[in-house]
Parts: structure tokens; sequence; C-alpha cells
């Protein structure tokens, strides 16, 4: 499903008796199945475009469309993933999946969940209950879930910020199979610059709630973190993040 993003304004205070924008004039337009990663620093406004996106935040001025239809609230064509599971304790990972599937008395929810958790891998996992999972497989629960009430896009908001390392990179190769098996239209929110060069069809920077670059990555999939080319493309972004020259950035 595309997405677009028209002249969009969002603003939580008003400072000096003028409203301050939070988001400024953003347009956008994501087409269908593309993999998006929005980078920027700290506070630039990344989540919140991204609760704009999913219907948690209403725009000031602007609007935000999905097929053509004006988005007004939540809704089931756009899945939410965030860098907290948000599991629920009390339920194991196969009712965690089934959860909002009962909630819309679908009749095949044992057999949808069971589909996502192959995908993910957790087959072994199915009776856990959260508290027993790592991280990364507590975050595969949280995509599982997501993807198993079938939305068209799915929203991102620095799912794997709180791996370790490793975990991480296994994720990344984990997301982006998931991906290309789905088709789904992605939206991904994260501080790695490697992560978005690794994973993005397209990279979108934010800088105080503009979009100051929007970068197609030219690359082959799966991608060589060590090449030239990709480490190039980090480095680009690297020094358009920081204002430094590129030559002086040290990269993760
Ligand atoms: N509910 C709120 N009320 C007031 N200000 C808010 C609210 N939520 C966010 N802000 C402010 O809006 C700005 C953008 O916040 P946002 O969370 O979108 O940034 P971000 O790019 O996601 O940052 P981070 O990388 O740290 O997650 C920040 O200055 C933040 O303090
Ligand atoms: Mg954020």
């Amino acid at each position: 499903m595309a997405v677009q993003i028209e002249h969009l304004y969002k603003a939580y205070e008003e400072r000096k008796g003028e409203m301050f924008y939070i988001l400024n004039d953003v347009n956008l337009d994501i087409a269908s199945g593309e993999f998006i990663c929005i980078l920027g620093k700290s506070g630039c406004g990344k989540s919140t475009l991204l609760n704009l996106l999913a219907g948690y935040l209403k725009p000031d001025k602007g609007c935000i469309k999905t097929d053509g239809r004006e988005v007004t609230g939540p809704g089931a064509d756009r899945g939410v993933v965030f860098q907290q599971h948000a599991l629920f304790p009390w339920l194991t990972v196969r009712k965690n999946i089934e959860f909002g599937l009962k909630l819309k008395r679908e009749k095949r929810a044992g057999e949808i969940a069971w589909e996502y958790i192959k995908m993910v891998g957790l087959e072994d996992y199915k009776d856990a209950y959260p508290i027993g999972l790592s991280g990364g497989m507590a975050q595969r629960v949280g995509i599982a879930r997501a993807l198993a009430n079938e939305p068209e896009v799915l929203l991102m908001d620095e799912p794997l910020g709180a791996l370790d390392a490793l975990t991480r990179d296994s994720m990344r190769r984990e997301i982006e199979r998931i991906w290309k098996l789905t088709n789904k239209t992605i939206v991904f929110i994260t501080h790695s610059v490697p992560e978005a060069v690794y994973l993005a069809d397209r990279v979108i920077l934010l800088d105080q709630g503009r979009v100051t670059m929007d970068q197609r990555i030219e690359l082959e999939r799966p991608r060589d973190i060590i090449s030239e080319c990709f480490v190039k493309y980090v480095q680009q972004f690297e020094s358009a993040i920081t204002g430094t020259d590129a030559n002086a950035v040290i990269t993760e």
C-alpha cells in the first residue's frame, strides 16, 4: 500500500505565542512494498512522524493518505512495532500473537498465529511467556504479532534499539527476509546509519522536523557492509547528520 504525506505539520506546544512545529512541512511519497528508513538526531521528530502515520496523533496541518484515503486514526492496514516489545506478560507467545485476531473474532486465529510463529522461527517457544524470552526473541514475537493482523504497512520505531550488537545484526537480516517474503511497505526508524543503509530502499533524513535528504540506496541485496560503496553511503549520511567532513567521521 502506498503512503502519501502532504505538507504535514505537528506541534505539541506554543513558544513565544507561536506554535512550535516539531514537524515542519513534511512531504513524502512511499511506494507500495518500499522499505523506508528514517534517520535523524534525537528529538528531530522521527517518533512523532511514526505516531502520526499510525494514527495515534493527529496532524495540525496537512495530511497522510494510505491508498488515497486520509488517515484519521489507527487502522488494521498499519501495524506498529516499538523499541520495547510491549507483549502481554501473562500470555504465552502464541496467545500474544493470537490476541488481536481474537479481538477481531478471526476464526482462523490459531492457524494464522502459527504461520507467523514459524515465519519468525519461534516454533519451540510457542508456549513460553515473554519473561522467558531474550530481547531478540521478544522482538520477533512483536513483529509476528503485528504481521498476524495482516497490515499492509509495518511501522517500526527503533525495533532493534534495545538489542545487543550481535542480536541486532541477525535481526536485521531477519527483518529483510520477512520484508521480502511478505512484500510489506515498511517505515523503519533507526539511530544506526549502517542499519539504515543495510535495510533501506530509501533513506530519509529528518532534521528539526524537515526532510533534508531523501536518498535511494542503489546496492544489491543482501548488502555487503564492508564494501566500499556501502561505507560511502554510511559516511555520506553520517556527515549529513553531524554536519562534519565525511573523512573525519568514524562509523560504527
Ligand atoms: N507528548 C509530547 N509533548 C510535548 N513535546 C513532545 C511530546 N512528544 C515529543 N515531544 C517533543 O517533540 C520533539 C520530537 O520528539 P520525537 O519523539 O518525535 O523525536 P525522535 O526523533 O523520535 O527522538 P529520539 O531519537 O530520541 O527517539 C522533541 O523535542 C520532544 O521533546
Ligand atoms: Mg523516537
